[in-house]
């Protein structure tokens, strides 16, 4: 994809269910307009890969498809969004994923240091993406990631042009730990309890921007992107439809 423009992006949240696409997209988002893709998902499995106790804290709810929790995750968080690279804006994947962790977020947003992020507007544009419940268990049961590169892939969907073999370097793809279909049920149910509300949380700031996640990578990324360059009036958007 071309590489895209040195627009201020400010803060892109990119919502919706375990294996809705948030990572898929996220990377295009970051190679498009320059901007750090922050996954806690990655942060967490990295923290528990070098050991660290917050790592390993985390991996005991991650393999259950439990949620961590917040205090955890938001410190994480706080330490990466204080990297330099995050001054012109940033996507966060997978955060926030309860009304704690939104209020929390919208707290730090204010801060001074956040002040270039896109003007006028502390709140971040959370953009929820829509997939069925079946299309959700065949995209995970179906994912494979390359662990040198981290490209997403899907035996169903988007396979490797090589069997098991990352197209970009090679690399044997790796199925996630927490991709098994007893742990794949706990964390869409934990989406459903505790995750959903935060649809409500930003629908009622007026920051909410739904994407029909169903079609190709490619549509839901010009889509994403269309909002991201002119966020349209979420006034004028019919909620029910
Ligand atoms: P995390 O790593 O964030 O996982 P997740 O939210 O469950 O989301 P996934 O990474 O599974 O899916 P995705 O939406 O990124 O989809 P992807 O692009 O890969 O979190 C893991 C765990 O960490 C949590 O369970 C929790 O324990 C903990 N955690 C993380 N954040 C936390 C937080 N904030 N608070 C507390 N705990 C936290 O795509 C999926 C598949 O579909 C791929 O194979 C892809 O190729 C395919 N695909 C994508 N888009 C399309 C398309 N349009 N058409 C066809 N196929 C597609």
């Amino acid at each position: 994809m071309a590489s895209g423009s040195s627009r201020n992006i400010g803060a892109i949240v990119l919502f919706g269910p375990p294996g809705a696409g948030k990572g898929t997209q996220a990377k295009r988002i970051s190679s498009y307009f320059g901007a750090p893709q922050i996954s806690t998902g990655d942060i967490l499995r990295e923290s528990f890969r070098h050991g660290s106790e917050l790592g390993i804290e985390a991996h005991s709810y991650m393999s259950r498809g439990e949620l961590a929790p917040d205090s955890l995750v938001c410190r994480l968080v706080q330490q990466r969004l204080r990297q330099p690279d995050c001054q012109r804006g940033f996507i966060l994947d997978g955060f926030p994923r309860t009304p704690s962790q939104a209020g929390w977020l919208d707290a730090l947003l204010e801060d001074k240091i956040f002040e270039n992020l896109r003007p006028g507007a502390a709140l971040p544009i959370v953009i929820q993406i829509d997939v069925d419940y079946t299309e959700l268990l065949r995209r995970l049961t179906g994912r494979r990631t390359c662990p040198s590169c981290g490209r997403i892939y899907n035996v169903y969907l988007q396979p490797p042009r090589v069997d098991e073999l990352c197209d970009v370097d090679g690399s044997k793809l790796v199925i996630r730990n927490d991709d098994r279909e007893d742990v794949i049920t706990a964390r869409l149910k934990a989406y459903d309890q505790q995750t959903r509300p935060v649809a409500t949380y930003y629908r009622s700031k007026g920051k909410l921007y739904l994407v029909n996640g169903e079609r190709p990578v490619d549509q839901v990324t010009r889509d994403i992107f269309a909002i991201i360059i002119h966020p349209p009036d979420t006034r004028t958007i019919p909620w029910g439809l």
